[in-house]
């Protein structure tokens, strides 16, 4: 019987109508819905606080004292895990990619504000970055505490279970919705949301993160998966992604991220242009947080001028 998730969140994350945002794209005013996964409360918010629920729930269970996890520098998940090993009294270790900067920001003041230890790997591969991970669970263990491994983006088929509660809310929030449009990194926030509305795509990581979900019934209908907004990497601002940040704030107030939201909502414009979202339908936007990665973007002096 798998635990129980640990409550570390605020739910339901609210749904909020985005009149303004539609009529810039030329979509009805009552078309277009943004779901304030950024909202969900622990840590600066955004959509790891789901999977860490249950994440958490099974460290629990096994008596974990530390969670250790990977990322970026400017990971959400690493800052995300940190923040919940600080809510349930446990110590966290974040093994991250690249050298530490000269001066921390974004995510990493908040690690470091949460009370995480950070291990720099510099230009490894994820082999030698699995290694260091295992590096760290031993001198846990030798130190006599109980090491709990998250891995990277923290998708596992039981963390993409927040996902699914995700998708409960939405449907009781806006039951007739007939799109929602997100982000994929490690894929267990799609994972979960498919799960539940009832789709299912061919994209390998989504799919066999939901092999892995007893119960599911997937069908390969709906799913898409669209690589037109990955620009030239993770951390390079693309001009859509640019543009995609100030129409948000511009026209709701929202504040998006440079590599996550920015690049979902450009192609939820990019969708809007080229007729894949219609006028009549029912699409929801879920804003899946990241904003402290903003003010850690190498690329942030492009953004505040006009
Ligand atoms: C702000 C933000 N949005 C979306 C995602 C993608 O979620 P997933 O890794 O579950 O695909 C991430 C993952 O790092 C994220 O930090």
């Amino acid at each position: 019987m798998p635990p129980r998730p640990v409550l570390l969140g605020t739910w339901p994350t609210p749904l909020e109508p985005a009149p303004r945002l539609a009529g810039a794209l030329g979509l009805p005013a009552d078309a277009l819905w943004v779901k304030r996964d950024d909202l969900s409360g622990l840590g600066g918010g955004g959509n790891k606080v789901r999977k860490l629920q249950y994440t958490c729930a099974q460290a629990l269970a096994q008596g974990a004292t530390t969670l250790i996890t990977t990322g970026a520098p400017q990971s959400n998940h690493a800052r995300l895990t940190a923040a919940a090993a600080a809510r349930l009294g446990l110590r966290s270790v974040l093994v991250l990619t690249g050298t530490p900067p000269a001066v921390a920001s974004g995510n990493l003041v908040l690690d470091r504000l949460a009370g995480a230890e950070l291990v720099w790997t510099g230009d490894a591969t994820p082999q030698q970055v699995h290694h260091e991970v295992e590096r760290q669970a031993q001198k846990v263990r030798d130190e006599g505490g109980t090491p709990h491994v998250i891995p990277f983006g923290g998708s596992t088929s039981y963390a993409a279970r927040g996902f699914v509660d995700c998708a409960a809310e939405l449907l009781a929030q806006l039951p007739g919705l007939d799109r929602v449009v997100v982000a994929v990194g490690s894929g267990a926030t799609m994972a979960g949301l498919v799960a539940h509305l009832g789709v299912a795509g061919p994209h390998t990581t989504v799919y066999e993160l939901l092999d892995g979900m007893s119960g599911v019934q997937a069908r390969r209908a709906d799913l898409q998966i669209d690589r037109g907004q990955v620009g030239a990497g993770y951390a390079v601002l693309t001009p859509a992604a640019r543009e995609a940040m100030r129409l948000a704030a511009r026209t709701e107030g929202i504040f998006l991220d440079p590599t996550y939201t920015a690049r979902a909502l450009a192609g939820l414009v990019a969708g809007v242009a080229d007729g894949r979202i219609r006028r009549e339908q029912q699409t929801v936007f879920l804003h899946t947080g990241g904003l402290p990665g903003l003010f850690g973007h190498p690329d942030l002096p492009q953004l505040t001028g006009h």
